[in-house]
């Protein structure tokens, strides 16, 4: 197998949007309680946040994070997890099924974020609240002092306001099994009443619109037409949600998923753009993509979950879709964070769902170890490396054929320029199961002087495509990647089997 990449320095996508590295914590599961705050574990802080969990995040790098649900906000009181702990409600959470404490809440998430050093992505309750509540959580977090919310949270330990600059306006509000499901219109006007309201309040904030739950949702395409056309002028954002999962052995199509994903992205941004031409609006509206990842589904599994969940009662932080991650899940989540990368100029924000335990990258034992999935290494190379200039990569790849997407590209990539550093990164998967593949770079603009980095992820000797990290064994690793070569001004290298890679060429 063999690709030719071509990159040329005045050919570029746009500017890295950092915050395409984010991720998401839910209270759901294990991702809040027994995930990034347990107090009580030997490596709890006197905040009750686990350092180890912590360094993993830092180590990992995801530059914002979405906050607190997830299906989760659709029936959540804001007001309940603030002010002393005591005295916060123990809430049935409808959503999962789960007894909720309470005992993190705002102000906990406010503090953990600025120790892992993240941006927050807030999401406000459009399922069963609305207007009212919306502006009320804007006063509390953002206004400095001197009205009753702003003292209120003062009094409850914040002097300062938490600055809070992104906003969801709701999840999924076109599921079904979203607590306050919506129709187009109702949602629409919802949320452009709210966002107006919250802007009153604070004018400097970010707003992202609910999108549709996937791409094969009843209802897309006329979902984000008609919610655009209500909040075209209010909003900045429109969302995005999508989880891949190998079905029945069909390797092939799995890999080639971000296929769909590009399909996505094009579908809403030609969607948002002819809402823009119909109401002759001079601004764009970009795209957030805050929900994406591997899911393992199995069909109907999130209610069977649920059914056995409810079977066992109402029960504080139940084990909730506890992905274990495969090498064949890392090279995907390698392709779906090089779509985004290759749409950065209209997606500005992702968040990877989600960050602990979670269907996430990094998984954590209650009363125990902290450990790094597969999935980890991607993402933690991508947001360290992806810096300065998108680059628009010419990928001329061998294909493989696909039962679900057609035709794809066994090396997919992307590709980034750094300026300051003078450094031109390239991400790199080989999709073939089988077959290395011999790639060759050639590069306009930069003259390559020698290789600073190329490592890779592939599974280790002696292990197949389902290998997985556990919490003794992190056997899935970046490994060096031998035999890269500065040749003729641009790059050789040969890429095994199902892996995934990243060069930076000096
Ligand atoms: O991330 C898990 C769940 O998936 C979220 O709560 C919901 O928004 C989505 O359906």
């Amino acid at each position: 197998t063999s690709a030719r990449i071509t990159l040329a320095r005045d050919f570029t996508v746009g500017d890295v949007p950092r915050r395409l590295f984010g991720s998401f914590v839910e209270h759901m599961g294990r991702c809040v309680y027994t995930g990034i705050f347990e107090p009580g574990h030997p490596a709890a802080d006197e905040s009750g946040f686990r350092t180890d969990v912590l360094e993993l995040v830092r180590e990992m790098g995801p530059t914002v994070v979405r906050y607190p649900g997830g299906n989760f906000v659709s029936g959540y009181n804001w007001e309940d997890g603030v002010g002393p702990v005591d005295s916060r409600p123990r809430r049935l959470d409808g959503a999962w099924h789960t007894l909720e404490t309470n005992a993190f809440g705002l102000h906990e998430f406010m503090d953990w974020s600025r120790l892992a050093d993240v941006e927050v992505m807030q999401a406000i309750n459009l399922g069963t609240r609305g207007v009212d509540a919306a502006r009320e959580l804007v006063e509390y977090a953002n206004h400095p002092s001197g009205t009753y919310l702003s003292d209120l949270r003062r009094k409850n330990g914040a002097e300062e306001p938490f600055d809070i600059r992104l906003w969801c306006l709701g999840n999924e509000l076109d599921g079904p099994w979203q607590i306050g499901h919506k129709t187009p219109e109702e949602y629409g006007r919802l949320a452009k009443e709210a966002a107006k309201a919250m802007r009153y309040v604070d004018p400097t904030i970010e707003l992202v619109a609910v999108g549709s739950s996937n791409s094969g949702m009843p209802t897309f395409g006329e979902w984000e037409h008609t919610v655009l056309s209500h909040t075209y002028d209010e909003v900045d954002y429109i969302s995005l949600h999508a989880y891949y999962q190998e079905h029945d052995g069909d390797a092939a199509s799995f890999l080639a998923c971000a296929l769909d994903m590009d399909y996505f992205i094009e579908s809403v941004v030609a969607t948002a753009d002819a809402v823009r031409a119909k109401g002759r609006h001079k601004k764009r509206i970009n795209l957030s993509f805050d929900e994406w990842n591997v899911w393992y589904q199995r069909g109907l599994d999130t209610e069977d979950q649920l059914h056995r969940v409810q079977e066992s009662g109402w029960r504080e932080h139940p084990r909730l879709i506890e992905d274990e991650y495969t090498m064949t899940d890392a090279v995907v989540v390698g392709t779906l964070l090089n779509s985004l990368l290759r749409h950065g100029d209209r997606v500005h924000i992702a968040n990877q769902a989600q960050l602990v335990n979670v269907i996430a990258p990094i998984r954590s034992d209650e009363n125990g170890p902290a450990w790094r999935q597969a999935i980890f290494w991607p993402f933690a190379r991508m947001a360290e490396l992806a810096r300065g200039r998108i680059l628009s990569a010419s990928v001329s790849s061998d294909r493989m054929s696909t039962d679900q997407f057609g035709d794809a590209d066994i090396v997919d990539a992307s590709s980034t320029w750094d300026e300051e550093n003078s450094q031109v990164a390239v991400f790199l998967a080989n999709r073939s199961l089988d077959d290395a593949a011999e790639v060759d770079l050639t590069l306009h603009g930069f003259t390559a002087s020698g290789i600073a980095r190329a490592e890779v992820l592939q599974a280790p000797d002696g292990a197949d495509r389902h290998v997985s990290n556990t919490s003794d064994n992190e056997r899935v690793r970046l490994q060096n990647l031998p035999g890269v070569r500065v040749a003729d001004g641009g790059v050789k290298l040969s890429l095994p089997a199902l892996s995934w890679a990243v060069v930076v060429v000096d």
